[in-house]
């Protein structure tokens, strides 16, 4: 059995894996892949944005199944390409994934359908949205319509701050057409989590809860980032909000798109706000969450490539995700300058050391091989990653593990889990 993994981070190695334990024994390919992903599959010098190439590969080869990582491939078709040449992918089709790839179709899903979420309005005219921000008055939020680079989000604390937040998208164009349209919206209060669920068409089965940490220093301090670390459980979600969140969040809007006749299949990622009338949608994802899924998947104890083949195929069922009851923690060691320019080439030591520890994998993101040592290619370098039989456990293992590694201009926040922490201490 052939298995191909489309992406080059962290997520598509801790996908690589989960499945390279899979007892069906799957030949694994991933592309382009890592140096990680180098040692449980084939990588292939193929980009995930290339859906040429990569449909020119499949179509040679006939891989049983394709997981795909990022969002961009499935926003771009890539499931629906798959499914006229009758090849199996794991995603949703372009329509779908219209759920990430606009955040006003998203947002009118979600008011259709009665899914709790921020109010907005959206607009097309930057004289109409800045009349509308002055007469609303802040705190508010203003997104870009389309894919940013998870960069199209501006919390406004004034008035002027949204001026010049409409005025960089709609009019200085920084996002291009992504910031054609956007949505201003009502600000929520709380702390966030990521729920995210396999769907087949038809059933929802909820994977285990985590939370990422966005900004790039400790006390969610400077920059938004893909990222800097994630742990799972997020306790903030609480086991009486599941069914909830199951019923308003997910089955919502799966009936929404029933309606307009789209199936959904793959991944729902819910961003969630747990406000103080709980939860709320942000926004969804149309694929596995990065770092969340490091975080999650070395917390499921099931075989995760027959579920994955049923979410393509329509035959889901929940006892195929079984869970360990441990805790996990991801520290995402990142190149100093990260989100912003920095430097690749450093030499990565300590990875074996790193990985000996006890419950302990360290998911390679931005790595890559160079005459036989293991050196940066990316701002988010490396997901150093632990189990513990509770949060506090994990937290000591991954940060004991990313003690041993050392790269010139290393940088890691020092808090991952630590509001988890304080929640039960
Ligand atoms: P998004 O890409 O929509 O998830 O937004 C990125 C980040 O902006 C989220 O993770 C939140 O931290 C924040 N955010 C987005 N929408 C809101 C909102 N309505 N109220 C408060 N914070 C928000
Ligand atoms: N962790 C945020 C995301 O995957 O979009």
């Amino acid at each position: 059995m052939k298995v191909l993994v489309i992406g080059s981070g962290g997520r598509e190695h801790a996908l690589v894996w989960k499945l390279a334990q899979s007892p069906l024994g799957p030949r694994l390919y991933c592309a382009p892949g890592n140096a990680g992903t180098a040692e449980l599959a084939e990588n292939l010098d193929i980009r995930a944005e290339d859906i040429d190439g990569l449909a020119r590969w499949a179509c040679e080869k006939r891989p049983d199944l394709t997981v795909v990582g990022p969002e961009a491939p499935l926003c771009a078709g890539l499931v629906d390409r798959w499914q006229a040449e009758g090849l199996v992918a794991f995603g949703p089709t372009q329509a779908a994934a219209q759920l990430e790839g606009s955040k006003v179709f998203s947002k009118e899903v979600m008011r259709a359908g009665g899914v709790p979420t921020a109010g907005a309005a959206t607009f097309t005219d930057a004289g109409a949205a800045v009349d509308f921000v002055r007469r609303q008055g802040c705190p508010l939020v203003v997104k870009a319509e389309g894919l940013a680079a998870g960069k199209g989000v501006v919390i406004c604390r004034t008035v002027l701050d949204a001026e010049e937040a409409i005025l960089d998208m709609m009019v200085r164009g920084v996002f291009g057409a992504a910031g054609r349209r956007v949505l201003v919206e009502e600000y929520l209060e709380g702390e966030e989590a990521s729920i995210l669920a396999l769907v087949d068409g038809e059933r929802v089965v909820l994977l285990e809860s985590a939370q990422d940490h966005k900004r790039a220093l400790d006390n969610d301090q400077g920059p938004n980032t893909g990222g800097m670390g994630a742990y799972s459980p997020a306790p903030v979600v609480s086991e009486r909000w599941k069914p909830v969140i199951e019923r308003e969040v997910f089955g919502r809007t799966l009936t929404e798109l029933k309606r307009r006749r789209i199936v959904y299949r793959g991944v729902l990622y819910a961003g969630l706000m747990m406000t103080a009338e709980g939860p709320k949608v942000l926004e969804f994802n149309c694929r596995f969450g990065d770092p969340e899924t490091q975080a999650i998947l070395p917390r499921l104890a099931s075989d995760l490539l027959p579920a994955l083949q049923a979410c393509a195929e329509g035959t889901l069922r929940p006892e195929m995700l079984r869970w360990r009851p441990e805790a996990c923690v991801t520290v995402v060691m990142a190149a100093v300058g990260y989100p912003g320019a920095y430097e690749k080439g450093r030499v990565i030591s300590g990875l074996d050391q790193a990985a000996g520890r006890p419950g302990t994998v360290v998911f390679h993101a931005g790595t890559h091989m160079e005459g036989g040592r293991t050196v940066t290619a990316g701002g988010r370098v490396l997901n150093v990653t632990a189990t513990g039989v509770s949060l506090e456990e994990a937290a000591r293992r991954a940060y004991e593990a990313v003690a041993d590694i050392r790269f010139e201009g290393a940088m890691w926040r020092r808090d991952i889990a630590a509001r988890a922490l304080r929640r039960s201490g």
